[in-house]
């Protein structure tokens, strides 16, 4: 089956998710084919949930022996180039199976694949799962914008934010149903807390200090020094903040990266809790609300709206 998506392209279903062409085809052959190592580690992500920022904060806090701070990748480089999507290295080399060669160890991927999805070598190897995700409304906004964006570009037909509401509401949207893909992985952390660590932007947000500290610990590269612990994690915390990431001139909206529509620019938009105040009708905001409640009753999950 097939559904148009916000900006008037089409997504398809499979195994009940629904996916852009791009990252369907890349997801079936990363499934096929990703040799997972030990000590890769994976950034996985509901689509417009700060993936952008988790990649960044990962990069920085993994490879931040490298070099200095002020010679950093991350201010020459868009996050999507230094961590790729393996769905869309996938779906680039066609019939060749992508080398990674470029990645320095350990290699950190993207991707937006439900856990229920991933290639076994991801699941049955030692390597790391971070995972980040955001309330459903808030996300809603953000999306909505990403591909309106996109549209606008193109000249393609959209829809109207009433109509990509009702799509959400039933699923349908990239990676959707939303609900399944975070319980998903909200289970498997809870299964497994030294394999997947679960985050929420909003709590990011609130407090990027103690979560750069926590997942240098969670990926085995805890800040050692006592003295340096706290300048260093303020360094990271600066370099992939919003405010300095979306300045940089490789953020500028004239630059994209090979294989993604997006410019790069179109990944940095608000950077804010809450913004849904500003979009949703109040009937549109209860019924997402509701859903949410129904979604994850008994599960422990909840986010912050505001
Ligand atoms: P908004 O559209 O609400 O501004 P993704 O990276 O998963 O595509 O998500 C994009 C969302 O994350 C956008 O949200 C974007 O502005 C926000 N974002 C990007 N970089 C960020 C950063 N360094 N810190 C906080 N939010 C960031």
């Amino acid at each position: 089956p097939r559904e148009k998506n916000f900006d008037g392209t089409y997504l398809y279903q499979f195994n009940g998710v629904w996916y852009r062409h791009k990252f369907l085809y890349g997801m079936i052959s990363t499934r096929r084919h990703f040799p997972a190592r030990d000590s890769d580690i994976i950034v996985s992500t509901f689509p417009k949930s700060g993936t952008t920022w988790l990649k960044a904060l990962t990069y920085a806090i993994v490879h931040r022996s490298r070099c200095a701070f002020e010679h950093s990748p991350l201010l020459t480089t868009n996050p999507h180039e230094l961590v790729p999507f393996f769905e869309i290295s996938y779906y680039l080399n066609k019939n060749d199976i992508p080398s990674f060669e470029h990645l320095y160890t350990p290699r950190i991927f993207g991707t937006h694949i439900p856990y229920s999805t991933l290639p076994d070598s991801i699941v049955n190897s030692n390597c790391r799962i971070v995972y980040i995700c955001r309330n459903p409304l808030d996300q809603f906004i953000s999306h909505w914008y990403f591909l309106l964006k996109q549209a606008h570009d193109k000249e393609s037909e959209t829809l109207s934010l009433e109509e990509s509401f009702e799509k959400v509401c039933n699923g349908v949207l990239e990676a959707g149903p939303f609900w399944e893909h975070v319980l998903g992985y909200w289970k498997a952390s809870l299964d497994n807390s030294h394999k997947i660590l679960f985050l929420k932007y909003e709590d990011l947000k609130e407090d990027t200090h103690s979560y750069v500290k926590k997942l240098a610990e969670f990926l085995g590269c805890p800040f050692s020094n006592v003295e340096e612990k706290e300048r260093v994690i303020e360094e990271i915390v600066k370099l992939c903040s919003f405010e300095n990431m979306k300045d940089l001139e490789v953020n500028k909206p004239s630059r994209n990266i090979p294989g993604i529509k997006a410019k790069n620019s179109d990944f940095f938009r608000k950077g804010e809790v809450g913004d849904w105040t500003n979009h949703l009708t109040p009937s549109m905001s209860e019924r997402l609300k509701i859903l949410m409640e129904e979604k994850f009753s008994g599960s422990g999950l909840a986010f912050k709206l505001s």
